[in-house]
């Protein structure tokens, strides 16, 4: 089976250090831009299984450093979704594979999950 590749956004609209959350069919995911290199998860907090967010397109921690759920305060690298302090810590976010071209930002999701 084959994967399928999305166009989310323009690299405008998550500008550096800042989170933003989408809905691709029935999932739910977000995109990071750490200097200028975007990182996509599935928006599920590997603890429970629930959404990380309480505002939307917040999916960060106060400095922009890492990832945190607002449940339980789970914190995630940015770059490789590893949980390292929290419930879940050692655990990781299911990351996608995200690229931008020609302005664009794009994740592959599989194609059952889109
Ligand atoms: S649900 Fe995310 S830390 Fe508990």
């Amino acid at each position: 089976m084959s994967d399928e590749s999305i166009t989310l956004c323009t690299v405008d609209e998550i500008p550096p250090n800042t989170s933003k959350g989408f809905t691709v069919g029935k999932q739910t995911i977000f995109v990071v831009n750490r200097a200028g290199q975007f990182h996509a998860y599935l928006n599920r907090c590997p603890h429970l299984g629930i959404r990380l967010e309480w505002q939307p397109d917040q999916f960060l921690d106060t400095d922009a450093r890492l990832i945190q759920c607002a449940t339980h305060g789970a914190l995630f690298l940015i770059e490789t979704g590893l949980c390292i302090a929290g419930p879940c810590a050692g655990q990781h976010l299911t990351k996608l594979a995200c690229h931008s071209s020609n302005q664009q930002i794009c994740v592959t999701l599989p194609l059952s999950s889109a």
